[in-house]
């Protein structure tokens, strides 16, 4: 996919002159975002580069809605987050946003079933459906038969897979996932990033932050960071 089509579809993240500073105007002001410009399609795959401590998570976390800017601006799906109070951004959150974290994140005494049906919540869907909504996401990434074991009785990369499936059971249009495969050897890790492309080809859009450039070279394209700063990569 070109740049020039991607521009042409609507955008489900934009950031405008984003910046983030950490403790402002302390001896620890760590300022960790300046100016970053980004713009996501709908069924864009796009990775993030970047050392260590340049921003990336920082970015994500924006980007996710589980932290506010200090300077600039983000829309996600068209609305203007700094517009919205507490409540509302966890509403967002809900219902456009699934996160992947490098150390999975399941709840080592819960089933595989019920890790995936945690963000349903308790009080909102009844128990019959969540268990159901749960099954069918685990069957989509191919877990199908392990529903009733624990994290502990799955491989590592059945485990990140079950993290995926939890992180899709709202269908959320973003897929924000950072370091998915570092844990993993290659071969569960390309499972994982062919898990993404059918994702991508699903209309979803997928955000993967990576310190490896094999694992980038699965996206659509790659943007780098450094000390706070987003540039596209040039593909050769
Ligand atoms: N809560 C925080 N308070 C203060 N400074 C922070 C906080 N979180 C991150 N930082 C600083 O902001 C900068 C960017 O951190 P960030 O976690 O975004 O880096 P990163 O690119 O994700 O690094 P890594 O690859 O190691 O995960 C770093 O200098 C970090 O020390
Ligand atoms: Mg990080």
């Amino acid at each position: 996919m070109s740049a020039t089509v991607a521009a042409a579809r609507p955008a489900v993240i934009e950031t405008r002159a984003l910046g983030k500073v950490y403790s402002p105007g302390t001896q620890a002001e760590v300022v960790a975002l300046r100016g970053v410009d980004l713009r996501i399609a709908r069924g864009d795959f796009v990775a993030i580069m970047g050392p260590s401590g340049s921003g990336k998570s920082t970015l994500m976390n924006l980007v996710g809605c589980l932290d506010t800017a200090s300077s600039g601006s983000y829309e996600c799906d068209g609305i203007d987050v700094s517009t919205l109070d507490a409540e509302e951004l966890a509403t967002l959150r809900r219902d456009k946003i699934g996160f992947v974290f490098q150390g999975f994140n399941l709840l080592p005494r819960m089933s595989a079933v019920d890790n995936v049906a945690m963000p349903l919540g308790y009080a909102r869907v009844p128990v019959a459906e969540r268990h159901e909504r749960a099954r069918q996401a685990l069957a989509a990434v191919g877990l199908a038969e392990r529903g009733g074991h624990l994290p502990s009785e799955l491989s590592g990369g059945q485990q990140q897979r079950v993290a995926i499936a939890r992180a899709l059971i709202n269908q959320p249009p973003i897929l924000l996932a950072d370091e998915p495969t570092g844990a993993l050897d290659s071969k569960t890790g390309e499972e994982i990033l062919a898990l993404f492309k059918r994702l991508r080809d699903a209309d979803h859009t997928v955000v993967l932050i990576t310190h490896d450039p094999e694992v980038a070279a699965h996206a659509d394209r790659t943007y780098v960071m450094h000390d706070g700063e987003l540039h596209e990569q040039e593909r050769t």
